[in-house]
């Protein structure tokens, strides 16, 4: 039986990749989808999200717009690097595909609670949703078997010299997150910002008769990465990776430490990982929850398992 999962998304390049791959993977069944605002306004996340499963020709999966700022500040765009669509530029066509009527809250809400299995949340954006969603329905913690969080950095953030965007743009529904009884994996940047497709497959699948596998491609070649090889490696995953996280853990490490976001100051919105080896003598645990975090991974297998799933689409 596939693993029923939720995907909560600000859509953004590497979410689409990340909704390609799980809406293409035979072992996930993807339940619905929540917006958030985050890589562009929400409005913009929707439309994003219905075009993509669109492309993917997914039907029967409802899509809702939650939160449009975070907790207590206004949404703030950084910008530059999803383009001003959010998808690079990449023309798909207008989509008629109607929103789910309900808040992503309750959207949320009544697919966990409806689910005869025990659902999986991949959470690929501020957390603004999530944190609504276990504050105002805590009973959804025991019908939740995880919740894959992308979002922090163990070493430098890619918006401050500290933070990492998810995590930065809501610290506060961060943390609250990172603090639910809901077992946790931290998928954070120094994972997020490794596993490259090659070119050659990139090209392969811009050439490609089915519109996923196009659109994958488009997608990658607006995700290079700014390295020495950029000129044999088109596509980061990004977001995308926290999904082959699920379906492949055997190809990443994690380690448990405790972990904290930083509200306060020049540091807001940094993920605090502590790991220091030894006992802690935290003085107050209860804000330094023990979970996952990833440590490494094997980047040429990640890649390998994205583009087995995206040829997947023409069989
Ligand atoms: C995160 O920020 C967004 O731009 C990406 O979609 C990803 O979720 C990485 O910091
Ligand atoms: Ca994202």
């Amino acid at each position: 039986m596939p693993r029923r999962i939720l995907l909560d998304v600000d859509t953004g390049t590497d979410d689409a990749l990340a909704i390609l791959y799980a809406l293409g993977h035979p072992e996930l069944e993807v339940l619905g989808i929540s917006c958030v605002a985050g890589n562009v306004p929400i409005d913009q996340v929707v439309i994003n999200t219905c075009k993509v499963l669109d492309a993917a020709g997914a039907t029967g999966i409802p899509v809702a717009a939650g939160a449009f700022q975070p907790l207590l500040e206004s949404a703030r765009r950084t910008g530059k690097s999803h383009g001003v669509d959010g998808l690079g530029g990449i023309r798909l066509p207008a989509t008629s595909r109607q929103r789910s009527p309900l808040h992503a809250v309750e959207l949320l809400h009544q697919l966990i609670m409806a689910s005869t299995q025990r659902v999986t949340l991949v959470t690929l954006a501020p957390k603004t949703n999530v944190a609504l969603l276990l504050t105002m329905y805590p009973e959804v913690a025991t019908r939740l078997d995880h919740i894959i969080f992308m979002g922090g950095a163990t070493a430098g953030g890619n918006v401050t010299a500290l933070a990492e965007f998810n995590v930065w743009q809501d610290p506060e529904a961060a943390q609250c997150v990172i603090q639910s009884p809901v077992p946790i994996t931290l998928y954070g940047l120094e994972a997020f910002s490794r596993p490259t497709v090659d070119r050659a497959d990139a090209d392969r699948f811009r050439a490609h008769g089915h519109s996923a596998v196009r659109l994958a491609g488009e997608l990658l070649y607006r995700r290079r990465p700014r390295s020495e090889e950029s000129n044999r490696y088109v596509g980061l995953l990004g977001d995308a990776g926290a999904l082959i996280l699920l379906t492949n853990p055997e190809l990443f490490a994690t380690g448990k430490f405790p972990v904290r976001v930083n509200l306060v100051g020049i540091g807001r919105g940094q993920t605090i990982i502590d790991q220091r080896p030894g006992p802690r003598d935290a003085a107050e645990p209860d804000l330094w929850p023990r979970i996952a975090v990833v440590v490494d991974l094997d980047i040429a297998q990640v890649a390998s398992a994205f583009v087995k799933t995206i040829e997947g689409y023409a069989s």
